[in-house]
């Protein structure tokens, strides 16, 4: 077994409040069905904002969010999981609720073999560590778009116009997996910053992204419209319903909560979402159906390396990555961000110091 330390900085999220500190490294939690991640990266997440207000439906089953991207490596492997120390790997927090935060020097993942099968998965790329990205929120959308293609009965998105709700990282990549399946993509986003963040990374061109005030300019237009806000709120799905065309598919991915409906009184768009289903709705004169995608498979996140690999050039994702800082900064960083106070486009990674 490698050396593991007397303790670890980990952190804590109560009431509100995120902090850091030194725990005693639990030695008895290293029993046979124990996987231990030491990260080198770990993704901050809009789940982890919402998490800090209160403002997210934990489900019970895959328990809290709060810190579930990262890259790592297995630093101790029990006798019945499966893995060996060495393992270069991600989490899917879709899974088990029996595990620690991610924002830590060390994660610890209990679980059957089948479980931790699952719930830990190998990264097939080496060189993730020097030119980082974060699989589990592409796993997502390979998931989503896989989902949307199954529900909605299409081979392939060739020829469909695609409209996006948002520029966030969910935005961005469902651009570019839909663009991949053969889709033209244009992405609505509220603030300026996102939209510039987009154009300079080089992930959308100029005619792919607009202001969401614009959206009225596009009315009937798309075959599809996804809406990727961190809440998908009445007024954005009625925007997104009129960016659709008659027969469109209104595919919803942004947070929902338990009761949510739309139109008002009409389609459970949180049911629809987290069972993934698709129910048809008359919205202003024209039949839309209505659809959702949540979480994601082990054969999601092989898809999503898969695609990475063979067209680098379609799925930068790399260029996701907007700030790196060190565990220190988190908590102050996090908490800003859930406020409202700060806010970044892209992706802010908390690089592990001496790790990787
Ligand atoms: N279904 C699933 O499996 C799944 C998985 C992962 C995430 N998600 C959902 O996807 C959401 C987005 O994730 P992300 O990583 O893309 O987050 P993100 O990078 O933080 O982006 C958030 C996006 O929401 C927009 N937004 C926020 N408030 C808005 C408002 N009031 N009106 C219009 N636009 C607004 C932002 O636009 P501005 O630039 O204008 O602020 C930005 O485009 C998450 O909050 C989560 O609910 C779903």
């Amino acid at each position: 077994m490698s050396a593991l330390p007397s303790t670890y900085e980990t952190t804590t999220l109560l009431d509100g409040v995120v902090s850091l500190g030194a725990h005693a490294f639990p030695q008895d939690a290293l029993g046979d069905d124990t996987v231990v991640i030491k990260p080198d990266y770990i993704g901050i997440c809009r789940a982890d904002a919402k998490e800090i207000l209160g403002s997210r439906d934990v489900m019970e089953d895959r328990g809290p969010l709060f810190g579930h991207e990262l890259v790592g490596i297995v630093t101790f492997s029990g006798a019945r999981t499966g893995f060996r120390e060495g393992d270069l790997v991600t989490l899917n927090p879709n899974i088990t609720p029996a595990r620690t935060t991610g924002f830590a020097e060390y994660i610890f993942v209990h679980g059957t073999k089948e479980e931790l099968d699952q719930a830990v998965v190998r990264v097939p790329e080496p060189d993730i560590r020097d030119d980082i990205w974060m699989p589990e929120p592409f796993a997502c959308i390979v998931h989503a778009l896989g989902k949307l293609l199954e529900l909605a009965d299409l081979p392939s998105l060739r020829g469909k116009r695609v409209g996006i709700i948002g520029a966030g990282c969910a935005g961005l990549m469902f651009a570019m997996y839909a663009r991949h399946l053969g889709a033209s993509v244009a992405v609505f986003n509220r603030g300026a910053s996102r939209r510039a963040f987009a154009r300079e990374q080089g992930i959308l061109a100029e005619d792919e992204i607009f202001p969401l005030t614009a959206a009225g300019d596009h009315h009937d237009e798309f075959d599809i419209v996804i809406a990727a806000p961190t809440i998908a709120t009445t007024e954005i799905l009625e925007v997104a319903a009129g960016m659709a065309n008659d027969g469109a598919v209104l595919f919803v991915y942004g947070g929902t909560r338990k009761g949510d409906t739309f139109p008002a009184g009409g389609a459970d768009v949180d049911t629809i979402r987290r069972q993934e289903r698709i129910e048809s709705v008359e919205y202003a004169g024209k039949r839309l159906h209505v659809s959702g995608a949540y979480g994601c498979f082990k054969e999601d996140y092989e898809d999503g390396f898969r695609l990475h690999a063979e067209h680098p050039d379609e799925f930068p994702l790399e260029r996701l990555t907007s700030g790196r800082i060190g565990l220190g900064d988190f908590p102050q960083l996090v908490m800003n961000v859930a406020a409202g106070k700060e806010d970044y486009p892209g992706k802010v990674l908390i690089k592990i110091a001496g790790h990787g």
